[in-house]
Parts: structure tokens; sequence; C-alpha cells
């Protein structure tokens, strides 16, 4: 090699990575979940979103809300399933203890889920700040139905706690977000 092409070779290179620093750093998910609590977590979350790819950051706190309302949807018709609400339910082969506890779950997630309504519906009209203490409810009622499996004892603890963890997470995502919209 001589030395123009060393030289033009460090100038394509100088060049591509600096290409490169610009894009990965103008991808406003990665951005935005700097601020998450969990990085990975919050970057997979919205990339599962598609309207997440043009969105803005108040875009990007939208997806999060609906993701964790739509999860809080879930986890309120996964306690019906489990109490035996629906079709092919099992409710008369839980133990009492769990039984309970899922009934106490099922009222904290029926409020979340209004909950994250209130909020999507407050993020709609920009009113960042006024949404918040409605995740924080949701979050709040998560935390107890954890609670409520803690304190009953002899109660499978496991049968909620993976649920009650992603669900949280996922509001303390979006309340991350929305946190960028309203220091902005
Ligand atoms: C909600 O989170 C649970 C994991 O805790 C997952 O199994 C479920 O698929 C999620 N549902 C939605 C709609 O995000």
């Amino acid at each position: 090699m001589n030395w123009s092409m060393i030289m033009m070779l460090s100038i394509f290179l100088t060049l591509a990575l600096s290409i490169n620093a610009q894009t990965s750093s103008s991808d406003l998910i990665s951005q935005v979940c700097e601020h998450a609590p969990r990085k990975g977590f919050c970057q997979s979350a919205l990339r599962s979103d598609p309207r997440s790819e043009k969105a803005d950051t108040a875009g990007l706190a939208a997806v999060a809300l609906r993701l964790a309302a739509s999860n809080a949807t879930d986890n309120a018709a996964f306690i019906g399933r489990m109490l035996g609400g629906g079709a092919g339910g099992d409710g008369g082969s839980l133990d009492p203890a769990v039984e309970q506890c899922l009934s106490d779950c099922a009222d904290q997630y029926a409020d979340a889920v209004e909950q994250m309504e209130a909020s999507i519906a407050a993020a709609s009209t920009g009113d960042y700040d006024g949404l918040r203490p409605w995740v924080k409810a949701a979050i709040a009622d998560a935390e107890s139905c954890e609670e409520g499996f803690r304190m009953e004892a002899g109660a499978d603890q496991m049968v909620m706690s993976h649920r009650n963890k992603v669900f949280k997470l996922l509001c303390d995502t979006a309340l991350r977000i929305v946190e960028l919209l309203v220091l902005a």
C-alpha cells in the first residue's frame, strides 16, 4: 500500500465512523431510552410497535403508555381466566389463599386499566404533567396486588410477580419518557 492509499483509506474510515455515529445518535428511540430504568427493555418495547419508527418524543410517550395500558388489560384478562371467569376457567381448583389474592388483584388491575386509559387521554391533549398521577396510581395498584400475595401466608407469589414487575417497568418507562416532555 502506498502513502496516498493509506491517506484515502483513513479519510474513508473517518467519514464512515462519523456517519455511523450520526445515525446512531439520531435514533430517537435509543436517545429516549437512555433515560429509561432499563435501556434494553425500553428499546425492545418501543420497537415492538411500528408506530415508534416515525414518532417524535411525544409519539414515543404515547406508544409507551399504550404498551403499559394493553399490558394491564392483558393482566386483568389473565386474572379473570385464573379465577374461572371465562370459558375453560378452572377457578374451582385454586388454592383459597391464591383465589383471595387474585380477586383483590382483579379489582386492582381493573383500576389500573382505567387509570392507564385516563393517562392516554391526558397525553392526547398534551397534559403531560396531569397524566403522571394516573400512571403512578396504576403502579401502586400493581404493588398492592404484589403486596397482597406477600401478606397472605401460603399463597404462591410467583402467580403474579412476573406480570406485576413487567407492568411496573412499562409504567416506569412511560413516566421517564413523559418526564423528557415535561422538562422540555
Ligand atoms: C404483559 O406482560 C406479560 C409479562 O408479564 C406478558 O406475558 C404479556 O404478553 C404482556 N401483554 C401485553 C399485551 O403486553
